[in-house]
């Protein structure tokens, strides 16, 4: 089995951090994104790794290098411009050869892993296997009609939903995709969309499986997604200080705090994580927070948020909830009159205030 992981696409819902970087590379629990997705592959055992890249290519080969620091081998593949998840895989075909592989959408989140489903799909003789989840939301996105554990048919976004079993980002795949992904035509927003690859092989009579997946899956597109997805990892945080807590501090419940990050007369309360370099001073840290590297947060409270690094707050005048802060923000209080909100925001930015 090979994997194809996608970290293409244009990502405008997650503007205007994706103007300067790649959504896979947002970092959750102070890891991007995506190499919880790679970690996913490598856990199931799967050595060969091909990333599908777009205009952020050189900022994700950097990242994630040849693949080695998870000792596998990752090869990228250079998509000219987001024409959907089936051209991304059809332009994959030299990589992936005959094999079976499994498709990982790069900004996608499952808790448990796929190590059961490859191994299932690994032995099986299956064309294919897609995994389901039940949504409370399904008439905004894919969705399976199933007759016991078979596709019969896949519709997008639907008005009047079938089911509600949607069609999450992971998919396994045996070659005859290739076939499909060649046959369909571009949709209404000029994509070559995977649903319809895979409606090809169910209405080719080819055996296209589900399974239903009982772990909580997170697609994580948009600002509130991200935050999601932070919460659950962090959840899982273990205990662990390697920089320096100081003077009045109080550092509660699963908290880390990188070497040389310094936590001064501040309040940290887990889970949160507290990045190498980063200095919080006569702060309050709250759960489900994760503070990058390099960042400065003075005089100041934050909680259930993700900060990028080299980021500087002080003197907020209100509490800092549900962010989303990109890299080399300054966030201060004016001593200046008048008393007025002065701002400068890239496009796309979202400012809510109380
Ligand atoms: P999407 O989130 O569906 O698309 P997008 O990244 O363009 O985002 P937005 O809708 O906000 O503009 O993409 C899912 C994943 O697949 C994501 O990791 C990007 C990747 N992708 C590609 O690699 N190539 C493509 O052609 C497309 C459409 C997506």
């Amino acid at each position: 089995m090979k994997a194809l992981i996608l970290s293409g696409g244009n990502a405008t819902r997650l503007r205007p951090i994706t103007y300067t970087s790649a959504k896979q590379l947002v970092p959750v629990a102070n890891k991007p994104v995506l190499f919880h997705a790679i970690e996913n592959v490598v856990a199931a055992g799967i050595s060969d790794v091909g990333i599908v890249v777009g205009h952020t290519k050189e900022e994700i080969k950097a990242a994630v290098g040849d693949g080695s620091r998870w000792g596998v081998r990752v090869t990228y593949v250079e998509q000219s411009a987001p024409l959907g998840l089936a051209h991304a895989v059809l332009i994959s075909e030299p990589f992936i050869g005959k094999d079976r592989f499994v498709l990982f959408l790069g900004d996608n989140f499952l808790k448990g892993g796929i190590r059961s489903f490859v191994e299932d799909f690994k032995a099986g003789a299956q064309n294919a296997l897609i995994l389901l989840t039940r949504v409370p939301n399904p008439s905004e996105m894919g969705v399976a009609v199933l007759e016991g554990d078979r596709i019969v048919r896949l519709v997008e976004k639907p008005k009047e939903p079938p089911s509600d079993l949607g069609i999450v980002g992971i998919y396994m795949f045996d070659r005859h995709i290739f076939d499909a992904a060649r046959a369909i035509k571009p949709s209404w927003r000029n994509e070559l969309e995977i649903t319809d690859a895979i409606q090809y092989l169910v209405d080719k009579g080819l055996d296209v499986r589900a399974q239903v997946i009982a772990d909580r899956w997170i697609d994580t597109g948009k600002k509130d997604d991200m935050l999601d997805v932070n919460r659950v990892v962090l959840a899982d945080l273990e205990r662990r200080i390697e920089g320096s807590v100081t003077g009045k501090s109080e550092i509660t419940g699963n908290v880390v705090v990188e070497a040389d990050a310094e936590i001064v007369d501040s309040v940290v309360r887990g889970p949160a994580i507290i990045g190498a370099h980063s200095r919080i001073v006569r702060s309050y840290v709250g759960p489900f927070t994760s503070i990058y590297h390099h960042v400065t947060i003075e005089d100041s409270e934050i909680e259930n948020s993700i900060v990028l690094e080299h980021t500087e707050i002080r003197d907020a005048a209100g509490r800092i909830d549900t962010s989303l802060i990109g890299r080399h923000v300054r966030f201060l209080r004016s001593q200046r009159r008048p008393s007025a909100y002065s701002l400068m925001l890239g496009d796309h930015s979202q400012v809510e205030l109380p």
